[in-house]
């Protein structure tokens, strides 16, 4: 499919998680088929899509204000088309339009092949007909509905990432959490067929990706409602031996489904990395019991040590909410024990937020600003001895690193990744990027290793 679009351009700013980043390389995918250029400029773009993250308030509140500074572009540019894509979309819907009057699309994260007959319908109105002003457009279209069979849906990507790709092997989420907003605003957990997402594996392999991360909310339910017989542990071994494909991940896992054959399973096959990312989000049963997590502390933790024993160097890290309602001193210091006798490699840390239509926002305790900010201070900096002490570890250590690019903070440098999902540093030819290399480790810092570049692995 390639349109006459020629010269048209897009914008599109992402916020939120990979899966978010990852739906952006969807929409993004499906522009560059009708022939859009993509560019990173939002004053030379005639279409502006924005990606929006729901999770939190603070990701909310930074989407108003960016769409808040778009009305005067808009106002100059009478042919710029702005759309609202994401979980705020699918929560907001039409109310919107009521706040924003000059958004012409907005569509939720299980509609993005929408777009394509959104592209197609503009491109026909403005095709014939001279663009009309501004109030008189009429153009304000929405795809917000319950789309059964999106998880079918075969959609152009273009991918971001060098060396390494996103899957989605399902989507939406069926937990309900009780601070959690997802399952409203990506739907019921709904499994892509395994054919489909072997062959997009096979296509990431031919186009030169080394790595691939499988992604859903919940990726140890995959499965449940596909008329084959398969299980997540069964479609990583349907996975695994794709030719070129050297290193598989996977997130997000949900400890209460994280079972010892999914453990077993990442022990027996040697492309899935040594990281696992397990959110815990709280050391308190009462606490855990409210979220609606449906595991107690000591269950995780025997997890946690099912892990360590079957594959002794896994890197673990996990999130963790504080201040989540009814959190006494004694909830929140078993979160700071958790922290200290699990070891986490890293952690993500939030202050709760309340989020609409959650159980959570109905509960009692609601916790202050102050106390949720102490109570983040504390955690992150317990945290960041822990995760020194284990960086050192690393400290003459020869290691494979996955080569992402130059690096964002010294251009001089390179950046990438190794199987345990550390951030290796080190001075390079930026022909590297998308190849995996040796690295040894000559210093280690907070949340990075520096090395020096031993080889080119693939040499
Ligand atoms: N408030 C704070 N943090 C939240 N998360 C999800 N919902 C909320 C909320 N309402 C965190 C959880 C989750 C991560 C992606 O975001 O820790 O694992
Ligand atoms: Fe991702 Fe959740 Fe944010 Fe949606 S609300 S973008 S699923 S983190």
């Amino acid at each position: 499919m390639n349109h006459s679009n020629l010269n048209k351009k897009v914008y599109i700013h992402t916020f939120g998680c990979q899966m978010n980043v990852h739906d952006s390389e969807k929409i993004a995918g499906i522009f560059s088929s009708f022939g859009y250029e993509h560019t990173e400029n939002i004053k030379d773009a005639d279409v502006i899509i924005i990606n929006t993250c729901g999770i939190r308030q603070k990701a909310e509140q930074k989407f108003y204000s960016e769409l808040g500074r778009l009305k005067d572009l808009k106002d100059k540019t009478p042919h710029l088309k702005i759309a609202v894509a994401g979980c705020i979309a699918q929560q907001k819907g039409n109310a919107l339009f009521e706040r924003f009057p000059y958004v012409d699309f907005i569509f939720g994260p299980n509609n993005i092949d929408s777009v394509q007959n959104w592209i197609e319908d503009d491109r026909q109105k403005t095709n014939n007909h001279p663009i009309p002003p501004l109030s008189k457009r009429g153009f304000r279209t929405t795809a917000l509905d319950d789309n059964p069979e999106y998880h079918t849906k075969h959609l152009p990507l273009k991918r971001e990432g060098k060396g390494r790709a996103w899957v989605s092997v399902m989507y939406g989420c069926d937990n309900f959490c009780s601070y959690c907003v997802v399952p409203y605003t990506r739907g019921r957990e709904k499994s892509r067929p395994v054919s489909d997402i072997i062959n997009e594996i096979k296509d990431i392999s031919k186009n030169g990706f080394k790595e691939i991360t499988l992604l859903g909310q919940n990726v140890n339910s995959y499965g449940k409602g596909l008329s084959e017989k398969i299980d997540f542990p069964g479609l990583l071994k349907a996975i695994h031996d794709i030719y070129g494909i050297d290193r598989i991940r996977f997130v997000t896992s949900h400890p209460k489904d994280f079972s010892e054959k999914l453990i077993e399973t990442a022990r027996d096959l040697p492309k899935i990395c040594e990281h696992i990312h397990l959110p815990i989000q709280a050391g308190s049963d009462k606490i855990l019991s409210l979220m609606n997590r449906n595991y107690t502390y000591v269950k995780y933790k025997e997890k946690v040590e099912m892990l360590r024993h079957a594959i002794p160097e896994i890197a673990i890290t996990t999130d963790i909410i504080v201040g989540f309602p009814g959190e006494t001193d004694e909830d929140f210091q078993c979160t700071m024990n958790a922290l200290k006798e699990i070891e986490f490699d890293g952690i993500f840390a939030f202050k709760y937020s309340k989020r609409p239509n959650t159980a959570a926002i109905n509960l009692s305790g609601h916790i202050n600003e102050k106390t949720k900010s102490e109570r983040l201070s504390k955690v992150l900096d317990l945290q960041a001895e822990i995760t020194y002490r284990k960086n050192t570890e690393f400290k003459g250590k020869t290691l494979e690193v996955l080569v992402e690019g130059v690096s964002e903070t010294d251009k001089n440098k390179l950046t990438g990744r190794t199987r345990l999902n550390k951030v290796v540093n080190f001075y390079g030819d930026e022909n590297h990027t998308g190849t995996l290399v040796i690295v040894k480790i000559l210093e280690t810092k907070q949340h990075s290793l520096f090395g020096e570049l031993v080889q080119n692995s693939s040499s």
